[in-house]
């Protein structure tokens, strides 16, 4: 008996990044949109706590207890009072360490699948806040679709989505570290005075019209300066999209993945080709959001 969870990547359509909290974390009002590249999470049962993983990145996924997936079936099983003795298989697509939620995927996915392999049956609310203490982008991985996150990003709001967004994503050939770019976030902003993240009514509005060149005109990260300063070769990719005709270039989430939204379909497919052709990316992926979040299959 095995179950398998599928679980979405997310771009952040708006990134507000506060001052650094005494805790080291930075409030945010965070975006989250789902999309539709996926890791996929499976779970059986095994004489011990075990994780393989395959895949492209799979070289640089960690296999000790290090890894969510094995920390989300760890805390599960001690919640839950179960031996966490499974076999974790994550079949993975999302870029690592790409600033698009890969490793939030797979402890999201774990914790589903655990769930439902050992029947514990634990409420939607408990399922969130143990991802909340697994990672800040973590609770969203469960949820998908479209969210608000305030506090560290994990508090939740559910938002409406009008209709499909069409993306094209460019991994880079070296991946960037979440907590670096936050400390280059706060030398950057040495002196000056950060404001109060909020969330943008109209990136709100432009999300629940289903309207890409509404939201292309107010999409935002207040990480990209910080990427771009850590990884100054992503500027010319963000300019190579927008030459070939996105309706936005940004970084994904704190990097270094870049995301380009696009009017449609086809339009996706030609910023693709052209960034492909370019030699510039490790890889060039086209995905629709919003999508649902961690499923069983
Ligand atoms: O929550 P998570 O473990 O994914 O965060 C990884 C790192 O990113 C944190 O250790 C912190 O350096 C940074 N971070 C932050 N503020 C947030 C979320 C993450 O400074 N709201």
């Amino acid at each position: 008996m095995s179950v398998t969870v599928r679980v979405p990547a997310k771009v952040n359509v708006q990134l507000a990044v506060g001052a650094a909290r005494p805790d080291g974390f930075h409030d945010l009002a965070n975006v989250f949109l789902a999309v539709g590249l996926y890791d996929e999470v499976t779970v059986a049962p095994a004489d011990e706590l075990r994780v393989t993983c395959e895949g492209p990145d799979a070289a640089q996924v960690p296999l000790d207890r290090t890894n969510l997936a094995a920390r989300a079936a760890l805390a599960l099983a001690e919640r839950r009072g179960v031996e966490p003795a499974v076999h974790i298989h994550i079949a993975k697509d999302i870029p690592v360490a790409g600033g698009m939620a890969g490793g939030s995927a797979d402890g999201a996915g774990a914790l589903l699948a655990c769930d439902t392999l050992w029947g514990t049956g634990a409420s939607r609310d408990e399922l969130l806040a143990l991802c909340a203490d697994l990672g800040s982008d973590v609770p969203f991985s469960l949820v998908g679709g479209a969210a608000l996150g305030v506090g560290r990003g994990e508090r939740l709001t559910t938002l409406d989505v009008g209709g499909t967004f069409h993306w094209v994503f460019a991994m880079a050939d070296r991946g960037l570290s979440t907590p670096a770019v936050f400390r280059e976030f706060d030398r950057l902003a040495q002196g000056r005075d950060i404001p109060e993240p909020t969330a943008s009514p109209e990136v709100l509005e432009a999300l629940a019209k289903g309207d890409p060149e509404a939201l292309a005109a107010v999409v935002s990260n207040d990480l990209q300066p910080a990427a771009l300063s850590l990884f100054p070769e992503l500027a010319d990719t963000l300019d190579a999209g927008r030459g070939a005709g996105a309706l936005a270039a940004l970084v994904s989430g704190s990097g270094p993945t870049t995301a380009f939204l696009t009017r449609d379909a086809e339009s996706a497919q030609k910023v693709a080709a052209v960034l492909r052709a370019s030699g510039r990316c490790r890889s060039v992926r086209t995905a629709q959001g919003a999508v649902a979040g961690a499923t069983v299959v």
